[in-house]
């Protein structure tokens, strides 16, 4: 009989419920893995992340395939079916036991019926594959497992680079670390991931970066859970540089959830004063759940951060950092489910935000200091377009060029596009007082 809790059913939940309950992948994930066995975890969260990755080209076949569209209430059905065609498109699982789990999964799901469906859709597909995929990746959107409307915005902004771009989306990325230099330098770390037999180097271009030869279980990486190193990608990790962090300033990170760059601050100087804000009180939870485990302090805000009055206490800061949230379009290879819950108009609601954080923030700058713009996002408006427009109605303020640049040099601030040196997508603004 099959299992209740199959690695395929709930995969196929999770899917199901991104794409028409537009719920976010992480989320589900973190409330599922733990109900299933080990052996299992790792195949639902290959399925989902895989599934979610390629969804529009999945899709395309897998309507080929259903002469009769499934109803809405058997999304699941709909959801195990494009777990089928990834397994057998793209996972090292011995065809004929994907394709028996996968129609098991059926049952599992409560849902018999549907058992007959997927094994002929999929032994369909087996037996034409070439044919079949012919037909379904024609157009763009197929082609590159992206939605129209993003593929048609990254050739507007990146009319050289937009294919390239797209398969870097499609890509699985590497896992990078950031040794906390409070408990030990990167090479005493890598000497340690040497004895647990972890294969891994310095990340060029960064301080305290490690990139592993291949994605671990967090817990498994030694001294964790003692603070010894984070995850976060070298894109993250070079807005460090830009901040030039010195003994004794004031700091305000104003976009800080879940505190990857709050701890990196207070890494490089622990007694530093650091005000670190979030409007979700629910990820300010987080941002404490790191600063305590790397033994940490900063002063934390539930607060919209472009509402000073609600917050400030007057006193001016010598360093600004706002990592605005962001249409999220540089880490889509870490977050695939963006090109699934992201719609088109979110792009101006998000440009119009950043805009008020940066107007509400420049004023809390001391004259000497510095405030770095950032997003993880590859689309002009809320980057250079951004900056460029915040710096025609401010002659006060002026770029301040970094001695080295974190990225490629555009007219205002630096853009990474996704896996350029392996990195996620980031872009990078430095502002000061005339
Ligand atoms: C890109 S994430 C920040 C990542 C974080 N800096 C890090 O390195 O871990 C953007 C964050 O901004 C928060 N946010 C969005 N609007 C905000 C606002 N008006 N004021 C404060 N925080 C806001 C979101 O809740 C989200 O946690």
């Amino acid at each position: 009989m099959a299992k209740k809790h199959s690695a395929r059913a709930n995969a196929a939940r999770i899917i199901s419920d991104v794409i028409h309950q537009h719920r976010s992948l992480n989320g589900l994930l973190a409330n599922s893995l733990p109900h299933l066995a080990d052996n299992e975890r790792s195949l639902c969260q290959q399925l989902c992340y895989g599934v979610i990755r390629w969804q529009p080209q999945l899709q395309a076949i897998a309507d080929l395939l259903v002469k009769k569209p499934l109803k809405n209430k058997d999304g699941d059905i709909n959801a195990l079916l494009l777990c089928g065609l990834y397994q057998l498109r793209a996972m090292r699982i011995p065809e004929h036991a994907a394709l028996s789990e996968t129609v098991n999964a059926a049952k599992t799901l409560g849902k018999q019926w549907a058992s007959g469906l997927i094994n002929a859709s999929l032994r369909h597909y087996q037996r034409e594959k070439d044919a079949i995929d012919a037909q379904a990746l024609q157009s763009p959107s197929s082609l590159f497992a992206h939605p129209d409307w993003l593929i048609n915005r990254f050739q507007q902004d990146w009319p050289e680079q937009w294919q390239s771009l797209l398969d870097a989306n499609n890509q699985q990325p590497p896992m990078i670390l950031r040794v906390n230099q409070q408990y030990c330098s990167r090479n005493q770390y890598l000497d340690r991931l040497a004895g647990a037999e972890i294969t891994a180097s310095a990340l060029p271009d960064t301080a305290h970066g490690i990139i592993l030869a291949s994605a671990c279980d967090v817990y498994s990486l030694p001294g964790f859970n003692q603070g010894h190193i984070s995850i976060q990608d070298g894109a993250a990790q070079r807005v460090i540089d830009l901040l030039d962090i010195k003994a004794q300033q004031r700091i305000l990170d104003a976009c800080a959830a879940p505190g990857g760059k709050t701890c990196h601050i207070l890494e490089t100087q622990p007694d530093n004063e650091v005000v670190a804000i979030d409007i979700d009180p629910d990820r300010l939870v987080q941002i404490k759940q790191n600063t305590d485990r790397l033994g940490l302090k900063a002063q934390l805000i539930a607060a919209d951060a472009a509402d000073t009055t609600s917050w400030w206490d007057g006193t001016k800061f010598d360093r600004i950092l706002i990592d605005a949230p962001c249409s999220g379009t540089g880490v889509i290879r870490r977050h695939p489910d963006i090109k699934l819950l992201r719609r088109p108009d979110d792009i101006a609601n998000l440009a119009l935000k950043q805009q008020q954080l940066l107007e509400s923030l420049w004023p809390l700058l001391n004259t000497s200091g510095l405030l770095v713009y950032t997003t993880c996002s590859v689309i002009q408006q809320e980057n250079e377009q951004q900056i460029m427009n915040f710096l025609q109605n401010h002659p006060e303020a002026q770029e301040h060029v970094a001695d080295i640049a974190p990225a490629t040099r555009r007219q205002a601030g630096y853009q990474r596009l996704p896996g350029e040196d392996q990195l996620d997508g980031f872009y990078y603004a430095c502002l000061r007082h005339r």
